[in-house]
This record gives structure tokens, C-alpha cells and sequence, in this order.
């Protein structure tokens, strides 16, 4: 387990070290639809959040993150109150509990923040560790949408869309 964990909202300098996660991940291709390849600019445009939304990062204990997270509007306009959330830990320090604490963080920072439901719109389904993660955090599954990812080792598989009221 980690020591001690701090978790804030990003600024700027932040981008360097939530670089090589987001990279790594991405590359990975098993999880987020993100183009594999994605060009450094493009992952920060998507990933650095400006209110109503926000970017958080979980730092170990010698101040290095280990973990990010986003929240921001799900839709525009009158579906703007419905949260959308993004997670990704570094690797190599999976497992180690920093998904739930940057999961607890986001819900309350988006309860505090005035949404009033967080949608997940594309959990694949064969993420295990994110799925019971979620759901132990009080999400459910409102339904799965069929062989909408293509997993690279698993071909076509489904995409959970899961919702908790805040
Ligand atoms: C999914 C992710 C955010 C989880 O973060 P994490 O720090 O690895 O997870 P945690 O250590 O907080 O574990 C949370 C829960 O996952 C579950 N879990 C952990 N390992 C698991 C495994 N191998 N299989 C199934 N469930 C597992 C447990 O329920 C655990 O709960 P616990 O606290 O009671 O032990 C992280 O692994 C990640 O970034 N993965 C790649 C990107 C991604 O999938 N993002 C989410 C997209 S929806």
C-alpha cells in the first residue's frame, strides 16, 4: 500500500509527470478509445480540464504522481448537471488503492461542485479491476453496449455504461 496520498486539482507544471501515465495507458489500447498513438497536445487538450470541470492527481508520499483523474460535464447545456469522470494510475503502482481514492475524490468533488449523477459512457467491459471499483463506489451498469471496443487481445467487446446519483 501507499503511505501517505495526497490528492488536489492539477496545475500546469503537473502535465509532464501525467504525460508518461496517460501514454502508457493509452498505448496499452485496452481500456480508453483514445487513438493508441495520440499526439502529446491532443492528450492534454482533452485531459487538462477548465471549470465546470476539473483535473486531479494523486501524489505519493516523495510528491510524485501516481494517479489523475478528470470530471467534467457529461452533455452541454441541460445535460450539463450529469458528471462524466476519466481515471488513470500509473502502472506500476496499480492495485495499490489510488483508483479508489481518486473515485472517492471525483464524487465529491463533483457533489460539491453542483452535479447531481456521474455517467460513465464507456467502461469495457473486460476491465475488471475498473469495474468492481466502480461498482463498490456505488455505481451500477445500465446496460452494455455490444461489441463496441476493439480489445487488442480480445477482439469486440462490450462497453458498460455505469451511473451513480451523487
Ligand atoms: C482502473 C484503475 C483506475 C484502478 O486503480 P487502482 O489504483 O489500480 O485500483 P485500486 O488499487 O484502488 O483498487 C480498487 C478496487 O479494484 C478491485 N481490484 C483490484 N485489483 C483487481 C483485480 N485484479 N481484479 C478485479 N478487481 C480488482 C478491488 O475491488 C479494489 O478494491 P479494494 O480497495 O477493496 O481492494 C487503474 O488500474 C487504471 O488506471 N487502469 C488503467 C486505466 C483504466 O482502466 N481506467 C478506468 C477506465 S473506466
Amino acid at each position: 500500500m501507499l503511505g501517505e496520498m495526497l490528492i488536489r486539482e492539477t496545475t500546469e507544471k503537473d502535465w509532464d509527470q501525467i504525460w508518461p501515465i496517460f501514454r502508457q495507458i493509452v498505448a496499452a489500447g485496452d481500456t480508453y478509445g483514445y487513438d493508441v498513438d495520440i499526439k502529446e497536445d491532443d492528450a492534454r487538450s482533452s485531459w487538462m480540464q477548465k471549470p465546470p470541470g476539473g483535473t486531479f492527481v494523486a501524489l505519493d508520499d516523495r510528491g510524485h504522481i501516481v494517479g489523475t483523474a478528470t470530471v467534467h460535464p457529461n452533455q452541454g447545456g441541460n445535460g450539463s448537471h450529469v458528471a462524466n469522470g476519466s481515471y488513470m494510475v500509473s502502472p506500476a503502482r496499480a492495485g495499490q488503492g489510488v483508483g479508489r481514492a481518486l473515485g472517492e475524490y471525483s464524487i465529491d468533488w463533483a457533489r460539491t461542485h453542483g452535479y447531481r449523477a456521474m455517467q460513465f459512457n464507456a467502461v469495457v467491459e473486460t476491465n475488471e479491476r475498473a469495474v468492481a471499483l466502480w461498482m463498490s463506489l456505488g455505481f451500477e451498469i445500465l446496460t452494455t453496449v455490444p461489441a463496441a471496443f476493439n480489445h487488442p487481445d480480445l477482439g469486440y467487446v462490450g462497453l458498460h455504461i455505469m451511473h451513480r446519483t451523487l
